[in-house]
């Protein structure tokens, strides 16, 4: 089997993205935590982000923990691509930091999905993470 791509996802208390991220079945770190989002991942690895809108002038909607975790320059190389959770409520500020995210770095979205997702999400993320494992572990083989 080939290397299982982590996810490192951002889940306040409401808790509805690390019930998505539990789901996956594969290794999942919450970045909530000090120890994970002072850490360096060893490896490729996804990002799956909530957007949360401020409020404020600039209306930043990427979390604080990811903002930390992408300062370090190691994450930033090794990450492969974003997945997001929002909701449609936010209009034109949905999945905003996600996209931003993505944009940014040069990263694909691989999957965006409301709140905590359906069971139909959480499948077609699995798939698309599978995918992944065996692309990187090909391109690793060449
Ligand atoms: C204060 C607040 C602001 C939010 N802002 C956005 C937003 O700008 N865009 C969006 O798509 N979703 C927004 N959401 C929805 C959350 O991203 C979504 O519910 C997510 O699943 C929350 O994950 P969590 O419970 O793991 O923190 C917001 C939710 C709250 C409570």
């Amino acid at each position: 089997m080939p290397r299982q791509t982590p996810i490192y996802y951002y889940s306040s208390t409401s808790g509805l993205v690390r019930s998505f991220a539990e789901r996956l079945g594969r290794p999942a770190y919450n970045l909530a935590e000090r120890a994970h989002r002072l850490s360096e991942v060893d490896g490729p690895w996804v990002l799956l982000t909530p957007s949360y809108k401020t409020g404020n002038p600039a209306n930043d909607t990427i979390p604080e923990a990811v903002r930390r975790f992408l300062r370090s320059p190691v994450n930033r190389r090794s990450m492969v691509g974003v997945m997001g959770s929002g909701n449609r409520n936010f209009g034109t500020h949905y999945q905003m930091a996600c996209r931003e995210i993505a944009e940014r770095s040069h990263r694909p979205v691989l999957f965006e999905f409301e709140l905590a997702g359906t069971p139909w999400d959480v499948e077609r993320a699995g798939q698309i993470l599978a995918d992944l494992d065996d692309a990187l572990a090909a391109a690793h083989a060449d």
